[in-house]
């Protein structure tokens, strides 16, 4: 199988590298097509979003990717942004799950975001109106709430879960954030068997700060889903340990909820925890769930035992040697 490989820059190239030996080492038989995207791009293409990688990603339908750097306030817009644009990838799906060994706030947190990923104030369409005054414009659409609406619903009965809520500024934005949360409820009357609510998005914040065990799948516009993703990461041990999918109708692209990390990058510190998550997510995608499973357990293992841990979990391994330990597993389950 054909899988296209973007592994980033920062700390995306060190996961991307422990992720791909782990899952070789599963015995799958996978091709990989690399491509580079943002800075490194932009310096040998060009273009932060070369056409050749899209084109990639739309005839092998599936790519592994690592966090690209965006420039802060200047300098060129997301990559990962684009990427979501250019292939419709209207839905972002980052599961929270307390994991075994992992030293966290909480425990038995079980929790599914999924954000709206090509609108909102995400879209980036801002203007300068006169010299010292910017406009950002919060672009909402029935189409694409009604969109994201059905996709959190249909994987809540897809996947066994029993309520849906959705999370907004409706008192304040009566007609942007009004229309995202009539539109969850439109959908919501046609799934009679999930339970359906609503929470105002700062009260949601201090709700999962407080009692993150209650909650099930939160359906969320882009900002809003963008930074509670980070704050569910909180809960359960850190942005090292939440992956991420981004899906459409024709295409996946598979990444941690983290970004590039230039604090720690290039220095074999980095946790591959997220990314690999976001991996066993896409092997479910491609329907290897044996794979899905060995890795998961091999993981847990490694992760449980605790001999072996990344600095953000309160351990001295690199990155290399946290991929080892699991590869070292995945060895073992096979004899
Ligand atoms: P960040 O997620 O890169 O880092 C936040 C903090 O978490 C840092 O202290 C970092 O060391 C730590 N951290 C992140 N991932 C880790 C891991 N795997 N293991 C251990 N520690 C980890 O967020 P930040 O600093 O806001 O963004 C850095 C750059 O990444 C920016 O240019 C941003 O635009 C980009 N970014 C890219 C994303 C993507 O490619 N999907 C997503 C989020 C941010």
């Amino acid at each position: 199988m054909k899988i296209t490989l973007i592994p980033g820059d920062g700390i995306g190239p060190e996961v991307t590298a422990a992720v791909v030996r782990i899952l070789e080492r599963t015995g799958l038989a996978l091709e990989w097509e690399r491509h580079e995207a943002g800075a490194v791009a932009l310096e040998r293409y060009g273009v932060t979003l070369p056409e050749p990688l899209l084109e990639s990603i739309r005839r092998n339908k599936v790519a592994l990717k690592g966090p690209v750097t965006t420039p802060v306030g200047t300098g060129f817009t997301s990559v990962n942004v684009g990427l979501r644009k250019a292939l419709d990838l209207f839905a972002n799906l980052r599961p929270v799950r307390s994991l075994p060994g992992v030293p966290a706030r909480y425990e038995h947190v079980d929790l599914v975001i999924v954000r709206e990923n090509t609108e909102d104030l995400y879209a980036g369409i801002e203007h300068e109106v006169v010299p010292g005054v910017v406009e950002s414009l919060k672009i909402t659409t029935a189409a694409s709430c009604t969109r994201i609406a059905r996709f959190a619903f249909d994987y809540a009965r897809a996947h066994g879960r029993r309520r849906v809520t959705a999370v907004h500024k409706a008192n304040i934005m009566k007609m942007g954030d009004g229309l995202f949360l009539d539109s969850v409820r439109k959908v919501a009357a046609e799934y009679p068997d999930i339970v359906s609510d609503d929470r105002i998005v700062d009260a949601m914040c201090m709700q999962l700060v407080l009692d993150p065990q209650k909650f099930d799948v939160l359906v969320l516009p882009n900002l809003f889903g963008d930074i509670v993703s980070d704050l569910c990461a909180g809960l359960v041990g850190g942005l090292g340990v939440v992956p991420g999918a981004n899906l459409g109708s024709d295409a996946a692209v598979f990444e941690a909820v983290h970004g590039s990390a230039p604090d720690i990058a290039g220095r074999d510190l980095a946790n591959p925890t997220a990314l690999l998550l976001s991996a066993v997510l896409m092997l479910r995608h491609i329907g290897e769930h044996a794979a899905a499973e060995r890795v998961m357990a091999a993981l847990s293992a490694v992760l449980t035992d605790g001999q072996v841990r990344t600095r953000d979990l309160g351990g001295t391994a690199g990155t290399s040697a946290f991929a080892d330990a699991i590869c070292a597993r995945l060895a073992r389950s096979e004899s």
